[in-house]
């Protein structure tokens, strides 16, 4: 284990069962931060991926919660706090995707799909306002989406676009206490949400649209997370960066 300033932190990941959230779980762990590690139906993979933090000499335990539920994302802190103390870092990264055209698009999806990515970042930022510790970090997962122009992804890039702007107002919000507010934006990236759905011609195209000419990782993603939650990153708040190895 290294020692990057997360020795004596505590840290929430939403969606941490698997893909992108398990790679910032491990991550995290592996700096030393204590974490709970979220999942809302996969308690299986959501038990492994604490189980693998232990196995490496770090701090984790697992709470199911559905982030979109304002009492469930409250009870995330509370069991945090109970296990580890005050809560320090907050990485909204549990998220649902569904793609269709606009005009075909289901209203029960679109709510479904606003209510996971939007709402439930949004509740867990502002139980974070109250609760975070002065010197944390919020990182809000958004989406490369957000800066193109792709056919059928109109609904899941707004609930990503929607949250970009709850980072940017968030962080003024929270400066005084010199908490930052970081939104990472991945481009594809090797989940079972990214390949749910796509042929393997899709997936190549995609991987070779970025200029590093391969999909994304969930450890290229949970790398730069760990960046912002450390000191190193002190003076880097109210942004969105892409993390999506040259793909826009
Ligand atoms: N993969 C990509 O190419 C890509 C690109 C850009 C952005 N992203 C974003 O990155 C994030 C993670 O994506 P991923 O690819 O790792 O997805 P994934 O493999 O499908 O994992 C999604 C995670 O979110 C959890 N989750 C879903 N609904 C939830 C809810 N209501 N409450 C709490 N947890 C919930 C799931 O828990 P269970 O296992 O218990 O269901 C799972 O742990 C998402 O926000 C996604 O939009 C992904």
């Amino acid at each position: 284990m290294s020692s990057n300033g997360l020795s004596r932190k505590v840290a929430i990941v939403t969606g941490a069962s698997r893909g992108i959230g398990r790679a910032i779980a491990l991550a995290l762990a592996a700096e030393g931060a204590a974490v709970l590690a979220n999942y809302v139906r996969d308690r299986t993979a959501a038990d492994h991926v604490v189980a693998d933090i232990q196995a490496r000499g770090g701090r984790a335990t697992v709470v199911k919660a559905d982030v979109s539920i304002a009492k469930e994302a409250a009870a995330l802190f509370e069991a945090a706090e109970a296990a580890y103390g005050p809560v320090d870092i907050l990485v909204n990264n549990a998220g649902l995707a569904h793609y269709a055209p606009i005009r075909d698009y289901d209203e029960k999806d679109f709510d479904h799909l606003f209510n996971v990515n939007v709402k439930g970042p949004f509740l867990m930022c502002r139980e974070a306002a109250g609760r975070l510790t002065d010197g944390g970090t919020i990182v809000n997962i958004t989406s490369t989406v957000t800066r193109v122009m792709l056919p059928r992804y109109g609904v899941y890039a707004a609930t990503k676009a929607a949250v970009e702007q709850l980072t940017r107002a968030l962080a003024k919000e929270l400066g005084d206490r010199q908490i930052t507010v970081n939104a990472v934006a991945p481009g594809p990236t090797d989940t079972a949400l990214f390949r749910h759905g796509k042929s393997d011609d899709q997936i190549a195209a995609m991987a070779q649209a970025a200029a590093l000419q391969r999909l994304g990782l969930p450890e290229d993603i949970a790398d730069v997370v760990v960046f912002l939650a450390t000191p190193a990153a002190r003076w880097v708040s109210g942004q969105c960066l892409p993390v999506n190895g040259g793909f826009a």
